[in-house]
């Protein structure tokens, strides 16, 4: 299966494609997760990088893309992937050539993202990145990653201005995605409001069925 999860900053795209990703053994390639990791390189790519994320702005379309080839071209990715965050500007899909399934989007209110993003604690070390909630998902030990024991941290673009800039971004610039992607039959909505584990059923309800159609 080859997925893309689409949906505006804080629905809860990494957390449903981590659920996903455990059900099918497949990865979840987070381009924002790549990304924090190559802001931290001290080179022409990696200042690039910093300036665009930490103001949520998006990165050049070219390199987005390169990132994304070379990962796909993996060996952990042979029986599919799912992309988490990307495509997510209608010229990032133009130039993205692969076939994929489906595109995943996930949709709820607005009161309910900030809460999530507001709350949301992550795992400082790069090769984990799990996703807490101070509320909705806390874990065990308070900032401390159940995985590897890690410190947890708020993220650096989850600040009341940069939250508002990714917002604007999104409505503006990545909406009309979903658009595109209906018109090619392939976008499948799911109602995100729930809590973790509820979406994340319906999530892997909907994807099981898509896979029974595809045999
Ligand atoms: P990226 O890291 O992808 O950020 P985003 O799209 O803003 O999305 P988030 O990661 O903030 O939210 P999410 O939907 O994954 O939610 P999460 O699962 O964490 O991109 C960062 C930046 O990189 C962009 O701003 C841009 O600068 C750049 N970039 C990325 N892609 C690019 C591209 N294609 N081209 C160019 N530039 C690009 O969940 C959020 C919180 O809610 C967590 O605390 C979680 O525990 C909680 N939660 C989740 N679901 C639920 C639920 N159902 N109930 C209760 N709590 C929940
Ligand atoms: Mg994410």
């Amino acid at each position: 299966m080859k997925l893309v999860f689409f949906g505006p900053p804080g629905v809860g795209k990494g957390t449903y494609a981590e659920i996903v990703s455990k059900e099918f053994s497949i990865p979840r390639i987070s381009i924002g997760d790549i990304l924090r990791e190559k802001k931290k390189e001290n080179s022409a790519a990696g200042r690039q990088v910093k300036a665009a994320i930490d103001k949520g702005e998006f990165i050049d379309d070219h390199l987005a893309l390169d990132i994304i080839m070379k990962r796909i071209k993996e060996p952990d990715c042979k029986n599919g992937y799912i992309l988490d965050g990307y495509p997510r500007l209608i010229s990032q899909a133009d130039l993205f050539k692969e076939k994929i399934d489906a595109v995943i989007s996930f949709e709820a209110k607005l009161d309910v993202i900030i809460d999530r993003l507001s709350g949301r604690r992550v795992c400082t070390n790069p090769k984990c990145n799990a996703i807490y909630h101070i509320r909705n998902n806390p874990p065990k030990k308070e900032g401390i990653c159940d995985l590897c024991r890690s410190p947890l941290s708020p993220r650096k673009d989850d600040n009341e201005d940069v939250i508002r800039n990714r917002f604007r971004i999104y409505e503006e610039k990545t909406k009309p995605l979903a658009d595109y992607y209906r018109k090619k039959k392939l976008l499948i909505s799911i109602d995100a409001n729930g809590t973790i584990e509820e979406v994340g059923k319906e999530t892997i309800k909907v994807l099981k069925k898509l896979n029974r159609k595809s045999v």
